[in-house]
C-alpha cells in the first residue's frame, strides 16, 4: 500500500503582533511573568485591517502551491478547518479557492471543497478525510490542500485574552510523502463538554479552569485509546510529541501526564522512584479525593527531576518555539508545533529522518486524537523553504490603543474605520465579508 502523509506545509501569520511583557501585562496590572513564565507566551499574532481568515489561508496556500509547483488541475480536494468562520453555509474553502483563480491559470471546478468544525481539532480532522480519500482509491493522482486557519480572540478581560492569536497553515497531503507519512492508529478521546462554546457568537464563552481539566482528561483518554491499537508507547519511540497548544503551559501539564502514563512499570519509573518515590496507584487510596492529591504531588516532583527535564527539553519544548510568539491560532495550532518541532531539528543538524513523531490534537466540545507519523527522507529540504522567522519579526508590534481597535474591527465590527498598521505585500486582502480577497 503506497504511503500517505503530509508533503509540503506553510504557514502564515496575522501581519500585527501584541506584545504580552510590554503591553498587555502593563495594561492589565500584572507581573509580565505570569504571561511569559507561566502561560509560556511572549506575543500573539494579530490580522491587519486587511486580513481575515480567508487571506491568511489562501495566502499560506499560494505559498504552498508556487514552493511545490502547483496548478488547480492538481488538486481534487480543498478541505478548509475553521472555528471563525463568518458564512454558516458557503465553506471558506470556496472563498479561498476563489482567491486562487485569481492568480493561477486554471480552476478548481473539479475539486471537491468543504469545510471541518470541530473547534481546534478539525485540522487534524480534515487531514485525516484528505488521507481516507487517497487511501480509498478516490484521488484520480490528485493531491489535498487542507487549511487550518483561524483568528483566535476572546471577549476583551477574559482570562483567555492573553492567548489570542491568528494565522494559517496550509498543508499539503500526497502519496509518498515528503515531510511525514501518517500511520494507520489512532486513538481517541470525546465527550460532549461545555467549557468552550461559541453558539451563534462571535467569541467564545469560556470556563478556563475547566477547560484544562477536560483537555487533560481527553488526553489522557486518547493516549489509553491509541495504545489499545499501537501498543504500548516508550518514551524512545518518538523524536518530538506535538501537542495542541493553547499557550505553552497547556502543554507543559499535557506533557507531565503524558510521561507518568508511559513510564508506569518501566526501568524509567525506577530510576525516579529513590528520588521521588513510585507513582501513586488508585488501589493503594481509600478515596479519589487522596489518589488525586497524591498524584498532584507526584506530578510536581517529577516535574524538577533531572530525568523528566531532559526528556521534555528534547521532546516537548522543541515543539514551543513558534507558538510562543504567535499564541493560539486553534485549528492550526498543533501543526505550528509539527513545524516549530521539524524547524530546530534541522537547526540544530539532527537527522530525524525514519524517526517517529507522536502527534496530540485537541478541540474543545471536547475531542483529543493522537497518531504517530514517520519523518520522510525529503523533511530536511520542505522545512529549509519555510520563513517563518521572517514572518514573526516582520509583524507590526501594537499600541494597547491600536490592539483595542483592531480588536474591535474583527469583532465582525465592519462599520469601524480602520488604519492599515502595515502595507499588503503581494497578497490577498480583505475586501468585505462574502466578498474573496483581492490580490495587492
Ligand atoms: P488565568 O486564570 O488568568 O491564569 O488564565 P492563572 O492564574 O491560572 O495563571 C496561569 C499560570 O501562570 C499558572 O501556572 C500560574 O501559577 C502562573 P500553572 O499553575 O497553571 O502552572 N503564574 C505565574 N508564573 C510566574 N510568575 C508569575 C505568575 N502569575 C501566575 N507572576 C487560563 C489561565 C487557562 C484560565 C486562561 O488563559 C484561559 O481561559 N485560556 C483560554 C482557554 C484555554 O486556552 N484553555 C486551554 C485548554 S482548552 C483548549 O486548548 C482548546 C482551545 O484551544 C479552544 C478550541 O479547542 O477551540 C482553547
Amino acid at each position: 500500500m503506497t504511503s500517505v502523509g503530509i508533503d509540503a506545509v506553510e504557514l502564515w501569520t496575522g501581519n500585527l503582533k501584541l506584545d504580552l511583557a510590554e503591553t498587555f501585562a502593563p495594561e492589565k496590572g500584572d507581573d509580565p511573568e505570569k504571561y511569559t513564565k507561566g502561560l509560556g507566551l511572549r506575543a500573539s499574532s494579530f490580522p491587519d485591517s486587511y486580513e481575515d481568515i480567508v487571506t491568511m489561508g489562501a495566502n499560506a496556500a499560494k505559498r504552498l502551491m508556487d514552493r511545490k509547483g502547483l496548478e488547480p488541475d492538481d488538486i481534487g480536494r480543498i478541505d478548509v478547518a475553521t472555528e471563525s468562520s463568518f458564512d454558516n453555509s458557503k465553506p471558506i474553502s470556496t472563498y479561498i479557492a476563489g482567491c486562487l483563480e485569481q492568480v493561477y491559470e486554471g480552476d478548481f471546478h473539479h475539486a471537491n471543497k468543504g469545510e471541518r468544525k470541530f473547534a481546534c481539532i478539525a485540522g487534524t480532522q480534515s487531514i485525516d478525510d484528505a488521507y481516507n480519500w487517497i487511501r480509498a482509491g478516490r484521488n484520480r493522482g490528485r493531491k489535498a490542500i487542507v487549511v487550518a486557519t483561524d483568528t483566535a480572540l476572546y471577549e476583551r478581560g477574559d482570562a483567555g485574552e492573553a492567548t489570542q492569536g491568528a494565522g494559517a497553515v496550509a498543508l499539503l497531503i500526497d502519496e509518498d510523502p515528503d515531510l511525514v507519512e501518517l500511520t494507520m492508529e489512532q486513538g481517541y478521546g470525546s465527550a460532549d463538554e461545555t467549557d468552550f462554546l461559541k453558539p451563534n457568537q462571535q467569541f467564545p464563552s469560556v470556563d478556563g479552569k475547566r477547560s484544562v481539566q477536560v483537555y487533560l482528561a481527553r488526553m489522557r483518554e486518547a493516549l489509553e485509546d491509541y495504545e489499545s491499537v499501537a501498543g504500548d508507547v516508550h518514551l524512545e519511540d518518538f523524536a518530538y510529541a506535538p501537542f495542541h497548544t493553547p499557550f505553552p503551559g497547556m502543554v507543559r501539564k499535557a506533557a507531565a501526564l503524558a510521561y507518568r502514563h508511559v513510564t508506569r512499570d518501566t526501568e524509567h519509573e525506577e530510576a525516579l522512584a529513590e528520588e521521588i518515590g513510585r507513582q501513586p496507584r488508585r488501589e493503594s487510596f481509600d478515596d479519589d479525593a487522596e489518589y488525586e492529591e497524591a498524584v498532584r504531588e507526584y506530578m510536581s516532583a517529577l516535574k524538577d527531576t533531572d530525568q523528566y527535564r531532559e526528556w521534555y527539553d528534547a521532546t516537548v519544548d522543541p515543539t514551543l518555539s513558534i507558538s510562543r510568539d504567535v499564541g493560539n491560532w486553534y485549528t492550526a495550532s498543533v501543526h505550528v508545533a509539527r513545524i516549530a518541532a521539524l524547524k530546530y531539528a534541522y537547526e540544530n543538524d539532527r537527522d530525524v529522518t525514519g524517526e517517529s513523531l507522536l502527534v496530540a490534537s485537541y478541540g474543545s466540545g471536547a475531542q483529543a486524537e493522537i497518531h504517530g507519523e514517520t519523518v520522510q527522507d525529503g523533511w530536511h529540504e520542505e522545512i529549509a523553504e519555510l520563513n517563518v522567522d521572517e514572518q514573526v519579526a516582520a509583524r507590526y508590534d501594537l499600541s494597547w490603543a491600536e490592539y483595542e481597535e483592531v480588536h474591535d474591527r474583527h469583532n465582525h465590527d465592519m462599520d469601524k474605520e480602520l488604519e492599515e498598521f502595515t502595507t499588503p505585500n503581494e497578497e490577498f486582502v480583505f475586501d468585505g465579508w462574502g466578498r474573496m480577497g483581492e490580490r495587492k
